[in-house]
């Protein structure tokens, strides 16, 4: 017989786990933790508190005690009240009771819409700079991650024309995610419709991640779904953590055809069976009385956006305007370092924490991403930094 063997802790591991990368952003912040004095441009979160009255609405409901399960999509109460929301803003209507999916976040949402639909092998289409999460999500879902660069001179937008070659017979879907996580792009109806165009050609699927739809400053969020013909062929991902300043109450929804909701319902039953009864709870309070406090913080967001471009520039970064989320994207060549370095530096020599470019993918390479979630005290103090290191290193 053979000598037993000892397996190492990889052969322990699914070879599809041992092959994804950790999250480039992560090393970052570990690195971060351990310093003093840093003021970071870096965690893509509110600073703001979850507005008082929907804390208060979770309070009231343990306090009620709504201890329970609820429905595997979600309380009705809120399907209801996400259908009117969207109805409201974008003009795009689903049937509360089979076409939304309250979820885990925009994170399970997205995990359920790729493991709903991929086979081994399935492709599916990635703007390149991407939020950090997509390419994995695909690859643990079975499916392969076909990237399409988009740049600077086209303002980070995704050009139908540069996608059209990559479809072929293994293409599922097209992932988007506009207003992009890192670069702040916003793409417009005109630009989006093309890629509908796209997709109902070789009938393709558009996940379309909308976490930012709210935060856009002077221009027009579309809704993907929105656009003719596009309801069946579009899984929308939507959510509370960005627009509610609600990223620790771990809430979004999904919303798509009836089957394609059955499908993603059969994984969410039985990985997560439903969403914390709190914080569905808390999401219908904001969705019913949430309005002002999402107007307060998109023009404090705005103030800081119009403040941190501007001294971008002067500073000798250029960077171009993004219209959405609460990113800035400048582009550090000037420095002649690449983005790891500028970063690294920029922290131990500075302590002013950005990520790296590099982190959302190649095409993210010479640039680095700037979250101006954090008080303009803040933003002022970094920039100053960041104008002393620009100016020493060019
Ligand atoms: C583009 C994008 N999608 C999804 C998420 C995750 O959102 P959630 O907190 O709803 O899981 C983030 C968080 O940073 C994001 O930037």
């Amino acid at each position: 017989m053979d000598p037993i063997q000892i397996k190492t802790m990889d052969n322990f591991i699914s070879q599809k786990v041992n092959n994804i990368s950790p999250s480039g952003i992560r090393k970052f912040f570990d690195l971060l933790s351990s310093l003093e004095g840093v003021i970071s441009l870096g965690v893509g979160e509110p600073d703001f508190v979850t507005p008082w009255h929907i804390r208060e609405a979770a309070t009231y409901s343990l306090e009620r005690g709504y201890t329970m399960y609820t429905s595997n999509y979600g309380m009705l109460e809120l399907r209801q009240e996400l259908a009117g929301y969207l109805e409201r803003h974008y003009g795009v209507s689903y049937q509360h009771e089979r076409e939304i999916l309250v979820t885990v976040g925009v994170s399970e949402g997205l995990d359920l819409a790729l493991r709903a639909i991929l086979n081994p092998g399935d492709e599916v289409i990635i703007p390149e700079p991407w939020y950090v999460s997509y390419p994995p999500c695909v690859i643990l879902a079975g499916g392969i991650p076909v990237f399409v660069p988009t740049s600077k001179q086209n303002n980070f937008v995704l050009k139908a024309e540069d996608v059209e070659p990559l479809i072929n017979k293994h293409t599922k879907a097209i992932l988007i995610g506009y207003p992009s996580n890192p670069t702040g792009a916003v793409m417009s109806r005109e630009e989006l419709s093309k890629i509908a165009r796209l997709a109902q050609k070789y009938n393709l699927l558009v996940i379309s991640d909308e976490i930012y739809a709210r935060l856009v400053y002077g221009v027009e969020h579309t809704c993907f779904a929105s656009l003719p013909g596009m309801r069946e062929q579009t899984i929308l991902l939507g959510g509370f953590s960005k627009a509610f300043a609600m990223t620790g109450w771990r809430i979004g929804y999904l919303a798509a055809n009836q089957q394609l909701i059955e499908a993603m319902l059969k994984i969410h039953q039985y990985t997560m069976l439903c969403v914390p009864t709190m914080s569905q709870m808390a999401a219908i309070e904001a969705l019913r009385s949430g309005e002002d406090d999402v107007d307060k913080m998109v023009k404090e967001y705005d103030r800081r956006r119009k403040f941190i471009v501007k001294r971008l520039n002067e500073i000798g970064l250029p960077c171009f305007e993004p219209k959405g989320a609460f990113y800035a994207f400048p582009s550090i060549e000037a420095t002649g370092m690449n983005s790891e370095e500028f970063a690294e530096r920029l922290l131990m020599e500075e302590r002013v924490a950005v990520v790296p470019g590099s982190a959302f993918g190649q095409c993210g390479e010479g640039f680095v991403r700037c979250c101006y979630a954090t008080s303009l005290a803040n933003i002022e103090e970094a920039l100053k930094r960041m104008g002393r290191f620009v100016k020493k290193n060019r």
